[in-house]
C-alpha cells in the first residue's frame, strides 16, 4: 500500500479527531483559558488541568497535525512526478494548515471575535475536505474501482456536489449559530419560540430558524443521493458510503435537536460538530469519485499538461 496514501488516510482521522476536540474547548468554555499564543502561560508545558487541559490537547493535537501532513505531503512528493496536482494540493493543504493555525492564535489573542472563531471552523472543514480528496486520489483501490459508469458519475457529479455545498454551508451557518449565542434563540422543536415560522426581526431567531430550514433542506437531499445511487445501479462500494452518508446525516439531525433539549449540554454539540465533519468527508469521498477517472488519467487537471501520477 502506498506510504502517502497511508498518510492521507491518517491525516484525514487525525483531523476529525481534532475537530471534536476544537468543539470540546468551545463547548466546556476553555477557549481562553491560555490567555497567551503560541505559548500557554508562557510555556510549552503548562498544568493540565481544567480548561488549560482542553485548550492546550487542542494545540498540540494540531500540532501533531501539522507535521503528519508534512510527513504525508514528503511522501507524496517522492511517489509523484513533477506538475502532479496531487504535489500541489499538498502543499496548499499545508499552507492552509499554517493559516488555520494563525487564526486559532487570533482567536485567543482578539478574545474570540465571531467572523474569526466561525472562519476557524470552516478552515478546519475545507481541510478535511482538500485531505479526503487526496486520500481518494492516491488509493490503490482506484485502478480496480475506476471508471465508474456514467449514470453514477452524473448523480455524483450533481447530486453529490449539491449535497456536498449544503452541507458545508449548513456547517457554515451553524458555526454563526454557534458564535453569535444563537444555539437558545429557539428552545423549542419543531416549533420555534411556539410557532413554526418565528418573526425574524430578531437576527438571533433568524439565524438559528435558517440553520433548521437548511438543515432540512441538507438532509433531504443526502437521502435523495442515496437513492439515486441505487437507481442509477452504483456499485457496493459506492452504495455503502451513501447509506453511511443517509445514516449520519438522520443522526446529526437528531443530535441538532438534542442539543437544544439539552441547552447545549457539551455532549451532543461536540459530536454535532464531527457529525458535520464526517458528513463533509463522507461527501467529498464520494463527489472526488464522481469526478476521478482511471489512474492515468486522473493527473489531468482541467488546462493543464500534467501526466504521471504514481
Ligand atoms: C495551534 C493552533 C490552534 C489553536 C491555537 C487553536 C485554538 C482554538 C480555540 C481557542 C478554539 C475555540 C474557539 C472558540 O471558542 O470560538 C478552537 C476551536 C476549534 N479548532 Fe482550533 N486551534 C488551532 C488549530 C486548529 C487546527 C489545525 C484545526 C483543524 C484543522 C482546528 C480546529 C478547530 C475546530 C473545528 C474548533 C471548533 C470551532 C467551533 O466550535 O466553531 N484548530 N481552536
Ligand atoms: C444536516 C443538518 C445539520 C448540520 C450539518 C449541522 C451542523 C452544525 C454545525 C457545523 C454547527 C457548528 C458547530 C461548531 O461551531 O463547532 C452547528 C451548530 C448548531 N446546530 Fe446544527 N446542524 C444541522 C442540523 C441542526 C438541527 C436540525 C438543529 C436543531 C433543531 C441544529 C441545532 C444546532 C445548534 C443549537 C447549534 C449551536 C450549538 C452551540 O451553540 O454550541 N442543527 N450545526
Amino acid at each position: 500500500m502506498p506510504q502517502h496514501f497511508r498518510a492521507f488516510v491518517v491525516t484525514v482521522v487525525w483531523t476529525l479527531g481534532l475537530l471534536l476536540l476544537g468543539s470540546v474547548v468551545h463547548a466546556t468554555e476553555s477557549s481562553l483559558a491560555c490567555p497567551d499564543w503560541p505559548t500557554c502561560f508562557g510555556t510549552m508545558l503548562p498544568e493540565m488541568e481544567g480548561g488549560v487541559f482542553w485548550e492546550h490537547l487542542h494545540r498540540l493535537v494540531a500540532g501533531g497535525l501539522i507535521l503528519m501532513f508534512a510527513l504525508a505531503t514528503w511522501l507524496a512528493f517522492q511517489a509523484t512526478g513533477k506538475g502532479s496536482w496531487i504535489r500541489v494540493a499538498s502543499v496548499s493543504g499545508l499552507f492552509l494548515l499554517l493559516v488555520q493555525a494563525v487564526f486559532g492564535g487570533l482567536t485567543v489573542i482578539y478574545r474570540l471575535p465571531d467572523a474569526i472563531s466561525t472562519s476557524h471552523l470552516s478552515m478546519a472543514l475545507a481541510f478535511l475536505a482538500l485531505a479526503t480528496v487526496l486520500a481518494a486520489a492516491t488509493s490503490p483501490r482506484r485502478e480496480a474501482r475506476m471508471p465508474l459508469a456514467p449514470k453514477v458519475r452524473d448523480v455524483l457529479r450533481g447530486w453529490g456536489l449539491g449535497a456536498l455545498i449544503l452541507i458545508f454551508l449548513q456547517s457554515v451557518i451553524g458555526g454563526v449559530v454557534r458564535h453569535t449565542d444563537a444555539g437558545m434563540a429557539c428552545p423549542d422543536f419543531p416549533t420555534c419560540i411556539g410557532v413554526w415560522i418565528p418573526p425574524l426581526e430578531n437576527h438571533l431567531v433568524a439565524v438559528h430558524f435558517v440553520h433548521r430550514v437548511v438543515g432540512l433542506l441538507a438532509a433531504l437531499v443526502v437521502l435523495a443521493l442515496a437513492w439515486k445511487l441505487a437507481r442509477a445501479g452504483a456499485p457496493s462500494f459506492v452504495r455503502r458510503v451513501a447509506h453511511a452518508a443517509a445514516g449520519l446525516v438522520l443522526v446529526q439531525f437528531t443530535l441538532g435537536v438534542i442539543s437544544v433539549f439539552t441547552v447545549l449540554a457539551v455532549v451532543p454539540v461536540s459530536f454535532h460538530t464531527l457529525g458535520a465533519a464526517g458528513l463533509v468527508s463522507l461527501l467529498t469521498l464520494l463527489t472526488t469519485w464522481g469526478r476521478l477517472g482511471p489512474v492515468r488519467e486522473a493527473t489531468e487537471v482541467p488546462g493543464s499538461a500534467a501526466v504521471r501520477e504514481h
